[in-house]
């Protein structure tokens, strides 16, 4: 490929989430069910349920007191965005109830992104929920809509421009299937028709909170997060019910979620990782790359990712891309092919503006707790979490500065 400029006003950024790596978010449903005793909880057929996590948070990477240090990193990459989420256990964690100390915590957080001109994109939902919510039954009861609709609205009021763009819901899919199909995430549930009823309701959720905050200002923009799994046939060995099973897949994992939000947002965010390869009616990939987590390494699924959205007609931001590679062996090449993806989406009219690397740092991987390195920067879990810009942290760097990919 010859050398691509991307647009002047392109996005640069990392992504983050709250849970992952602010520490001590003590009263949402995560902390709770990292702390029960494993002991008491009974094995359900998918094997070792409480054998997850595999450890708790805990202090996570301390970004609720370190949060300007993180930025300066941000802007030694050369970034002029950022993403980042808000706790909702910490601003409501009591039903109705919020939180001032820790509103104008966010607003200083937010502040601190703004005078180091990054703009801010933010998630409201990022997997974790209140505990008082949680134990009403969370996202499987159509009261928790109203309750996001109010606590957007909250934000909305509260945080108005210091946000450039909300960002209701990160992958309503993934949580849905892992919370309530696969029973891996909290509340641990292995039905089909929860899973099936919970992105329902993330729907009307995202719905009720994009109305929500429109209300409070039509100007603010606001999105959603969806992670994109490409999905396609074996080359070698084309099965035309194959083909079938994979456009269905895709179709579940794209239209089911985008079309009923498609006049409910102003832009789409997509969180791409892999790609899956249907023989035989299951996924069989290749494997000839993978990262630590075993997740088969296939940049060119993105570029077909951005083409085919297309057809939504929103702007396009990667609001995740990465892999965990703790040697840091890959993540280089992965980002710059992955790039490169981009460009040549865009050079086919794709209105891709902006990318976000996942993620600034290591950070708790959910159910993998610590195991997982997803970081430009590596955490020193044993010196002080000390931060340590692996090489591949330099190659962003390099790119973002010159707004090039080669
Ligand atoms: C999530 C992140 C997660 C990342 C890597 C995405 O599914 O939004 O929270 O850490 O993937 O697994």
């Amino acid at each position: 490929m010859k050398s691509f400029n991307f647009p002047k006003d392109f996005l640069w950024g990392t992504a983050t989430a709250g849970h992952q790596i602010e520490g001590n978010n003590t009263n949402s449903d995560w902390w709770a069910w990292e702390k029960r005793d494993k002991k008491k909880d009974k094995n359900t057929r998918i094997n070792n349920r409480s054998k997850w996590p595999l450890e708790a948070s805990g202090i996570a990477c301390d970004s609720y007191n370190r949060y300007e240090e993180d930025f300066d990193y941000c802007v030694k990459l050369n970034n002029n965005a950022v993403r980042i989420g808000v706790e909702w256990a910490r601003i409501e964690p009591q039903k109705g109830v919020y939180d001032q100390k820790e509103i104008d915590h966010y607003k200083k957080v937010l502040k601190a992104a703004k005078d180091r001109n990054l703009k801010t994109y933010v998630t409201l939902f990022h997997f974790v929920l209140p505990k008082w919510l949680a134990d009403q039954g969370g996202w499987t009861k159509t009261k928790t809509i109203r309750h996001f609709e109010a606590f957007s609205k909250k934000c909305a009021q509260e945080f108005g421009d210091l946000i450039d763009v909300y960002l209701t819901i990160n992958e309503p899919q993934v949580y849905a299937a892992v919370s309530y199909l696969v029973g891996m995430w909290p509340p641990q549930k292995n039905s089909l028709i929860l899973g099936s009823w919970v992105q329902i309701n993330l729907i009307r959720g995202h719905i009720a909170s994009y109305k929500a905050i429109k209300k409070v200002n039509q100007n603010y923009k606001v999105g959603i997060v969806k992670n994109i799994v490409w999905h396609q046939t074996t080359p070698e060995h084309f099965n035309p019910f194959d083909f079938l099973v994979a456009k269905f897949l895709y179709f579940l994992n794209t239209d089911f979620i985008l079309r009923p939000i498609n006049k409910y947002t102003d832009l789409i965010g997509v969180n791409y990782y892999f790609t899956n390869q249907i023989k035989n009616f299951k996924p069989r990939n290749p494997n000839d790359r993978v990262s630590d987590f075993g997740w088969w390494l296939y940049p060119k699924g993105l570029e077909k990712v951005l083409i085919d959205l297309k057809r939504f007609n929103k702007p396009i931001y990667i609001t995740e891309n990465g892999i965990s590679d703790a040697q840091d062996r890959q993540r280089t090449w992965f980002l710059k092919e992955c790039l490169k993806s981009c460009a040549n989406a865009i050079e086919k009219g794709a209105d891709l503006r902006g990318y976000f690397h996942w993620s600034l740092m290591d950070n708790y991987e959910w159910a993998e707790g610590y195991k997982q390195k997803f970081g430009l920067i590596e955490i020193n879990r044993h010196n002080n979490l000390e931060r340590k810009p692996r090489p591949s942290f330099n190659a962003y760097a390099q790119i973002c500065k010159s707004g090039t990919i080669n």
